[in-house]
């Protein structure tokens, strides 16, 4: 049996229980053969857009038995993938913006789908993106793997457009994660956002606006932090 890292872990226990996934970028293929030899997916398609990668899944299929209930699929994100039938679509390890791409392409089509996304980086541009295109983020969970924090973006596309404020960009419903893995996922945020505020006030024209705005995200966060852990705080 395939054990998987605390982030795809996380990942795996947003899926839809007996659900049919698609997993965008599989690369080795884990979460896939996972999700299936664990029995929380009835079937999965592991895609990916590079040969080398997909060989690997395959390879980890096969490993496991597991060909007939898993199929793959060489592909750029969702082009050509066939949607029907599928319940949720897995999107991890990769940038905030290109999952926001890919799920672009098939935008009018995402109706109903449980979505599973892990953003390494530009997580705000991405919970940005999901708000302003139609998207509700209905929960996130955080993942401290190989001493980096994520979270993790359980979305669902109803076609109703939301504002998000800089501050729901920056930390989403992870303030609602109350688990210590979430605890350090905004302190990083936090320590992040401190630095970038040292930044902006050390340069040689300082502008105020923006000092403002980035002392205003860190005292936020600072205060987030208070409430959940007043012992820990900063
Ligand atoms: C860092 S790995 C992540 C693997 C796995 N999803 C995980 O979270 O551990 C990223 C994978 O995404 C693939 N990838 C990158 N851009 C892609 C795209 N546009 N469509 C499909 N796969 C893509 C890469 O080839 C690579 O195998």
């Amino acid at each position: 049996m395939i054990q998987l890292d605390r982030r795809l872990a996380r990942m795996a226990e947003l899926m839809t229980p007996g659900g049919i996934g698609i997993d965008v970028g599989a690369d080795h293929g884990y979460l896939s053969v996972s999700l299936v030899a664990s029995g929380k997916a009835k079937r999965m398609l592991a895609t990916d857009i590079r040969p080398g990668p997909l060989s690997s899944a395959e390879r980890c299929i096969r490993e496991n038995g597991l060909q007939d209930r898993i199929g793959t699929m060489l592909t750029d994100g969702l082009n050509g993938v066939p949607l029907e039938g599928a319940t949720d679509i897995l999107i991890g390890g990769m940038g905030g913006l290109l999952i926001a791409e890919i799920l672009q392409a098939r935008l009018p089509e995402l109706k109903g789908f449980n979505l599973v996304l892990q953003p390494m980086t530009q997580a705000g541009a991405l919970r940005q993106w999901l708000c302003e295109n139609g998207f509700e983020i209905v929960c996130e969970r955080c993942a401290v793997a190989a001493s980096k924090a994520y979270s993790i973006i359980n979305a669902r596309y109803d076609g109703v457009k939301r504002e998000c404020d800089p501050f729901f960009a920056l930390v989403g419903k992870a303030a609602e994660d109350d688990s210590e893995d979430a605890g350090v996922y905004l302190q990083t945020l936090l320590s992040r956002e401190q630095k970038a505020l040292c930044g902006l006030m050390n340069a040689a024209s300082p502008d105020k606006k923006k000092i403002a705005h980035s002392r205003e995200l860190a005292d936020k966060l600072r205060k987030l932090l208070e409430r959940r852990a007043p012992e820990l705080a900063p």
